[in-house]
C-alpha cells in the first residue's frame, strides 16, 4: 500500500472504518486523549493529527481536516479511496442563522446547501443537493434521544467565505430555513455520495449571526462534549 500525498500511513488497517473529523487537529488530539482507549497516532503530515483507538470496545479513528471544502475534500477522498473508511462524521462548529438557536446547541446537517463550486466536477445539468447518510443520521438522532440531548436537524450552509464582502448575505439563506453556516459538510457529503459511503455532519453552535454572541477558541476546543458523545456512538 502506498501513502497518499496528505496522510502518512502505508499499512492496512491502521485507520478504522469509522472516523470523526473535527476541523481543528488539536480537537482531534483532545478527542483521542479524552475518549479513546489506547489511542495510536497515525498521521502528523501538515499537523493534521490523526489517531485510532477504541471506544466501548469498537475501533474508531479521529483526524483533523483543516478548514474549508478544498481541505476536507482532500482528506475525505484519501480516507475513502485509499484507506477504506466507510463512515465519515464531521464534528464541527457553526454560526447560527436562526434566533431560536443558542450557543452550544447541537445541529445535525440533513442537507448542506453551498456557495462552492465543488459539484461542478460532476458535470450535472442541474443543482445537486448534498445529503447526509440516512443510516448515520437516523442513528445519531436515536442516540441523541437516548442521551436526552436536544438536536435540531435540517439544512445547513457550507460556505467558501468566512469574511463575506456582503455581511447580510446570510439572511437570504436564513429566510429559506437554513439553520447555520460552516465550511466543510457539502464537500464531505459529495465525496461520500460519489463513493457510495456514509457521511454525517454534527455541529455545535459557536456563534450567532443573529445575536452576535460568540464562544472563545479555548471553549470551542473542549466544550463540545455533547456532540462528540453522539458521534462516538456511531462506530
Ligand atoms: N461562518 C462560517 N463557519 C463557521 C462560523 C461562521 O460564522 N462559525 C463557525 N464556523
Amino acid at each position: 500500500m502506498n501513502k497518499t500525498p496528505h496522510i502518512g500511513v502505508d499499512k492496512e488497517g491502521i485507520i478504522a472504518k469509522t472516523i470523526l473529523l473535527p476541523g481543528d487537529p488539536l480537537r482531534a488530539k483532545f478527542i483521542a486523549e479524552t475518549y479513546l482507549e489506547n489511542p495510536v497516532q497515525f498521521n502528523a503530515v501538515r499537523n493534521a493529527f490523526g489517531y485510532t483507538g477504541t471506544y466501548n470496545g469498537k475501533q474508531i479513528s479521529v483526524m483533523g481536516t483543516g478548514m474549508g471544502m478544498p481541505s476536507i475534500g482532500i482528506y475525505s477522498y484519501e480516507l475513502i479511496h485509499t484507506y477504506g473508511v466507510e463512515n465519515l462524521i464531521r464534528v464541527g462548529s457553526c454560526g447560527a442563522f436562526q434566533r431560536d438557536l443558542n450557543l452550544y446547541d447541537v445541529i445535525i446537517g440533513m442537507s448542506a446547501s453551498t456557495n462552492s463550486n465543488f459539484a461542478s466536477q460532476y458535470d450535472l445539468n442541474g443543482t445537486y443537493a448534498p445529503t447526509a447518510s440516512w443510516k448515520l443520521l437516523s442513528k445519531a438522532v436515536e442516540v441523541a434521544k437516548e442521551k436526552g440531548t436536544p438536536v435540531t436537524v435540517g439544512n445547513i450552509l457550507s460556505s467558501d467565505i468566512f469574511y463575506d464582502d456582503n455581511p447580510d448575505v446570510w439572511k437570504k439563506w436564513a429566510r429559506l430555513g437554513v439553520l447555520a453556516v460552516e465550511m466543510e459538510a457539502a464537500a464531505l457529503y459529495m465525496n461520500a455520495a460519489r463513493a457510495g459511503v456514509n457521511a454525517l455532519c454534527i455541529l455545535t453552535v459557536s456563534d450567532s449571526l443573529v445575536t452576535h454572541e460568540v464562544t472563545t477558541s479555548e471553549e470551542r476546543q473542549t466544550a463540545f462534549t455533547k456532540m462528540m458523545e453522539i458521534a462516538l456512538e456511531l462506530a
